[in-house]
């Protein structure tokens, strides 16, 4: 059923109040209002009204066994949603709240069996980000809000994303320009000890490292099952994440044997006759001759990687390339975020170059 899809401009830094009174109204009646955080969009419903979050997964297409993050704006909220907030919790609130960090809790009896999947936890986050933090006030509700796109897709970094996905399917979109982080918060578990990180975002490894003194990463957030070259050659993997249409395949390793192993994989998927896009860095893009190239930064700035990467994936859909080729960036830092999102966008087609 198609509705009409409310576009809300608003200042990032100074949200006019009646426009988010507005957006907090449909929140409310339990609709659905995509709106900005520091990392990405998020498509928001009221965290409490089950019928509400059950339409945000259908809308998505998202399967039913994976609950959306609840944003928060306010501590009496997490103690609200949260059956027990350790002193570790705690530490971790102070130092990296509102920011891109959300923490699974073990949930209190309020919280709908909806909102997180039949699950005895709760995924929780304060965003950093006026808009999103006005609107939960306004809405006086915790807001439930997975990335604002359909399920399988890269993630939303500006409102014109969210409409792609689901102009006339949602009720509103507030439009704050495109966010600052790029890719998703850090999910780490608190309910396990030590700590894990289930998902690397914008909160690094190493931050909670210095805070928490004991914290590990799950297998599967970095895991890598390196393919052939010969297997790289022809694409055809299904069922990804954060993926665009086109194949993609990630090479990773130094510099300069990555740049080498692109341009090989370059001319092989051209001699295919396929169109090919590649997904360089500032530092490597002029090696490549043929292909759409673009750049997603410098590798010594992986801020500005990270931001851009969501966005150029779903460019190069646009200027619908058959297969990307991306370049791999070390796993530190941000890094890991990065490498792992491609990864996933990549069903795990990565090769390593290696000097020869
Ligand atoms: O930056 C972000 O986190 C964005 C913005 C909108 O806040 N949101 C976001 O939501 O990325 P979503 O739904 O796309 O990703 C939520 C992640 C999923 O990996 C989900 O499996 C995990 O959090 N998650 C949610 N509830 C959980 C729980 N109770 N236990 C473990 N993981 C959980
Ligand atoms: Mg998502």
């Amino acid at each position: 059923m198609m509705k009409k899809t409310l576009l809300f401009k608003v200042d990032p830094e100074d949200p006019p109040l009646e426009k988010i009174r507005v957006a907090a109204d449909i929140i409310r009646k339990g609709g659905l209002v995509a709106f900005p955080t520091e990392t990405v969009y998020g498509l928001g419903a009221d965290a409490l009204n089950s019928d509400a979050v059950l339409s945000v997964f259908r809308v998505k297409k998202r399967p039913l066994d994976n609950p959306p993050i609840v944003h928060v704006g306010s501590m009496e909220m997490v103690h609200r949603l949260a059956e027990t907030v350790s002193a570790r919790a705690e530490l971790l609130m102070r130092q990296f709240w509102p920011g891109p960090l959300t923490l699974i809790f073990f949930r209190s009896e309020i919280v709908p069996s909806a909102t997180v999947a039949g699950l005895d936890t709760i995924a929780l986050r304060m965003p950093d980000h006026k808009v999103a933090l006005s609107l939960i006030g306004e809405s006086n509700c915790p807001i439930a809000a997975p990335s604002a796109n359909l399920a399988g897709k890269p993630s939303p970094t500006t409102a014109q994303h969210v409409l792609d996905d689901f102009q006339g399917r949602i009720d509103a979109v507030l439009d704050a320009g495109p966010t600052n982080i790029g890719v998703e918060s850090t999910v780490l578990d608190l309910t396990v000890s030590p700590p894990e990180i289930l998902r690397p975002g914008g909160t690094l490894f190493e931050s909670l490292k210095d805070v928490l003194g004991e914290v590990e990463v799950n297998p599967a957030a970095v895991a890598e099952r390196p393919t052939t070259l010969a297997k790289a050659r022809s694409p055809g993997m299904k069922h990804r994440h954060y993926a665009p249409k086109a194949e993609l395949v990630v090479v990773e390793g130094d510099l300069p044997a990555v740049t080498n192993l692109t341009r090989e994989l370059i001319k092989s998927y051209r001699k295919a006759g396929m169109a090919v896009g590649i997904l360089a860095t500032d530092q490597t893009a002029s090696e490549y001759k043929t292909g759409l190239v673009k750049s997603m930064g410098s590798r010594d700035d992986l801020r500005t990687i990270a931001k851009n990467l969501f966005a150029l994936l779903r460019q190069f859909d646009a200027e619908d390339v058959d297969v990307i080729v991306a370049e791999g960036v070390p796993p530190q830092g941000l890094g890991l975020a990065i490498m792992n999102r491609l990864r996933k966008a990549s069903g795990y087609r990565i090769v390593k170059a290696y000097e020869d």
